[in-house]
């Protein structure tokens, strides 16, 4: 397993998710326990593109639970029609808020995000989670994060169906 990884730091995001993706690939390809591998992921994310939080919320039963993640501590629980990432959740797809103080129900798990993206993870019929990244920077994200993120999250959604629901 390679054990760090590589990538333009001068570069816009739009190259930088293109050299990572298969970085990313490599990285998980040998290690079949998903949660390991949303950690390494979660790490990755946040070190390439320093956002303030980078993390996944696991559906478990009727909620969304915090599972690995980067940045300051987080809320543990998200209801499914809660927050952003409950909105994602629910819409199925992946949801942009440029200003987080603008979006009716925003969870504030600190007061330094700003905007906010998150990606569902699709496992067949079902949505097992979702991948949010948060910014200090107001608007910081826009459809190529959306693409670069859902690019990310298809790498590990084959591994999904092993999460417990
Ligand atoms: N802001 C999210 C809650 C999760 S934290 O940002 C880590 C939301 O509104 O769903």
């Amino acid at each position: 397993m390679a054990e760090s990884i590589a990538f333009s730091k001068d570069a816009g995001r739009e190259q930088i998710y293109a050299e990572l993706l298969p970085q990313i690939e490599a990285l998980i390809a040998d290690e079949p326990d998903l949660i390991a591998n949303l950690a390494n992921v979660a790490a990755v994310l946040k070190e390439a593109f320093g956002f303030f939080w980078v993390g996944f919320y696991l559906k478990k039963g009727g909620q969304l639970v915090l599972g690995p993640f980067q940045g300051p501590l987080a809320c543990t629980r998200i209801e499914f029609d809660s927050g952003v990432c409950g909105h994602a959740y629910s819409t199925r797809e992946t949801v942009i808020v440029p200003n987080v103080d603008e979006f009716p129900g925003h969870i504030a798990c600190s007061s330094a995000s700003k905007s906010e993206i998150v990606v569902p993870l699709i496992s067949g019929d079902a949505v097992a989670g979702v991948l949010d990244v948060d910014s200090e920077i107001p608007d910081d994200f826009s459809t190529i994060d959306a693409i670069g993120l859902e690019r990310v999250v298809s790498l590990i959604t084959p591994q999904l169906s092993s999460t417990p629901a």
